[in-house]
């Protein structure tokens, strides 16, 4: 398995905060991206750059220390180094920090102490995904041999209808290493960029200190399938998905009453479409909501819509190219977010980029496929990424399906708290608090106090 070149989407979406807010466009510098005006002491987030798409993703790094993806010294010194809205300074300051992580890792006997080998692993392996945020990174094996109990990577053979075979990337992390007594376990799938393994770090781990199995996928335009198959995304998210459940199903550590997945970020929006298809799944978590991320863009982009709307695909390409890719006076974030979604959609054409993604929307019959299953609608309160998507997505699933209001929790995490951004990400302690209390109200679950290795 090989981490990729890739942040989550989490962070992708991070990209597209100061283009999508539409209050900083106008600026002339763009390796001086200008901000909207930042203040520390009242902000979402406390931001580790001036840049607001950077202080997500930066945030999205340091959120991974507690389930052993980074350190948090180690993250705020690179922050030192990184200039706000200059790409080439993150890759710069990730790398090397990586290379030398790494190399500590490399010095460490296993034998001797497996803790620091692992864990200095872990770090190096997030700061080399890290680096790629805006470029390309180096391959590097993420250490899960080293886990106790150790990570079970697997792959199984998924079929679409016109790409034909292909492959599906996932692991299998074990809560209970003692016995084979079938658990309760959750499947979670990322977003528009996410790695596996960024998820590993900040939800499985939470899901595993309770007592649960703890599944993770890639799917077509998710980073390994889009890198090494070249594969972009597709509107039927549960063809990847639904092997990977008949491969879970037929394990004896698995209690298959209790498969419950969690999409994060995008990830929501194809979690619930996949849902829909599979019928083993108890229940689903989509954080956040997500009903439509090409509504959330929309909406936002005004001039270019009407251009999009009118089917002129020439037209609003070029608009797109030279206003916003090409347009070196647009923010980091702006260009990037569409660089970044021609490169998952796999085409040159940002009116076909649309197109698709419009496809991979939640619709009636997403709904109604997930039908008279529990649902869990998460919000961010200040979510800059994606506004009020969780919204449309909690009506959808109280209105267009029998029972709806009471088949649909939804939870809104704030910003007093530090949990109002988009996934909440860096409160993965309230996020998984509020889960355990749902799953225990629906199902009567009740967690264990598993000593489980970062
Ligand atoms: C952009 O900012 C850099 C760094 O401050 C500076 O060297 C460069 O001259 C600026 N470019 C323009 C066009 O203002
Ligand atoms: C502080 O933040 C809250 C929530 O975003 C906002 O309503 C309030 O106006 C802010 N206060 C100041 C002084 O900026
Ligand atoms: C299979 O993938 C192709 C290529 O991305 C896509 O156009 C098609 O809609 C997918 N099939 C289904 C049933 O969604
Ligand atoms: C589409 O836009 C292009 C360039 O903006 C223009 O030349 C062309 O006439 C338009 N096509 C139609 C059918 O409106
Ligand atoms: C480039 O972006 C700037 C800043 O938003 C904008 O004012 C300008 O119109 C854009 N250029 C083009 C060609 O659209
Ligand atoms: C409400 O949903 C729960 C499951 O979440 C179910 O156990 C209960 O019977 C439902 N109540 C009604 C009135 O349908």
């Amino acid at each position: 398995m090989h981490s990729l070149p890739s942040t989550a989407m989490r962070m992708t979406l991070a990209a597209i905060s100061v283009f999508l807010a539409g209050e900083a466009l106008a600026q002339s510098n763009h390796s001086q991206a200008e901000s909207p005006i930042y203040d520390p002491t009242n902000a979402t987030i406390f931001q580790m750059s001036a840049d607001p798409g950077q202080a997500f993703f930066m945030l999205n790094t340091v959120s991974l220390a507690k389930g052993g993806g980074s350190d948090v010294g180690e993250v705020f010194r690179i922050a030192t180094q990184i200039q706000p809205g200059n790409e080439d300074s993150v890759y710069s300051a990730f790398m090397p920090f990586a290379d030398k992580i790494h190399t500590l890792a490399e010095s460490i006997d296993p034998r001797i102490d497996p803790v620091g080998a692992r864990e200095n692993y872990f770090h190096a392996s997030t700061y080399y995904r890290s680096a790629s945020y805006y470029l390309v990174a180096n391959p590097d094996d993420p250490p899960v041999a080293l886990l106790q109990p150790p990570g079970e990577p697997f792959t199984v053979r998924a079929k679409n209808s016109s790409i034909g075979l292909y492959d599906v990337p996932a692991y299998f992390f074990k809560a209970d290493a003692s016995c084979d007594k079938p658990l309760p376990t959750i499947v979670i799938i990322t977003g528009y960029d996410a790695s596996q393994q960024d998820e590993y770090h900040a939800q499985c781990i939470e899901g595993l200190r309770r007592g649960f199995n703890c599944v993770t996928l890639e799917g077509p335009g998710q980073p390994s399938p889009r890198r090494y198959q070249g594969l972009p995304f597709i509107p039927d998210y549960w063809t990847a998905l639904i092997p990977v459940i008949d491969n879970i199903v037929t394990r004896k550590d698995v209690d298959i009453s209790k498969i419950i997945l969690l999409g994060e970020s995008f990830g929501g929006t194809l979690g619930a479409i996949a849902a829909s298809h599979e019928p083993r799944l108890a229940g689903l978590i989509c954080l956040d909501g997500l009903a439509s991320l090409q509504k959330v863009i929309a909406s936002r982009i005004d001039p270019l819509l009407d251009l999009f709307e009118s089917g002129n695909k020439t037209a609003f390409d070029q608009a797109v190219y030279e206003g916003l890719i090409n347009n070196a006076s647009q923010p980091l974030s702006s260009r990037y977010y569409f660089q970044q979604s021609l490169y998952t959609f796999k085409t040159k054409s940002p009116f076909d980029w649309f197109t698709q993604l419009g496809k991979i929307s939640m619709t009636i019959e997403t709904v109604q496929g997930v039908g008279q299953r529990p649902v869990y609608v998460a919000k961010g309160q200040d979510d800059t990424l994606t506004g009020n998507a969780a919204d449309v997505a909690l009506k959808m699933f109280q209105e267009e399906r029998p029972n709806g209001k009471n088949l649909t929790y939804f939870h809104e995490f704030t910003t007093d708290l530090g949990a109002g951004e988009h996934c909440s990400i860096g409160t993965e302690t309230q996020v998984w608090t509020s889960f355990a209390a749902w799953m225990h109200r629906t199902w009567g679950f009740k967690f264990s106090n598993v000593a489980y290795s970062t």
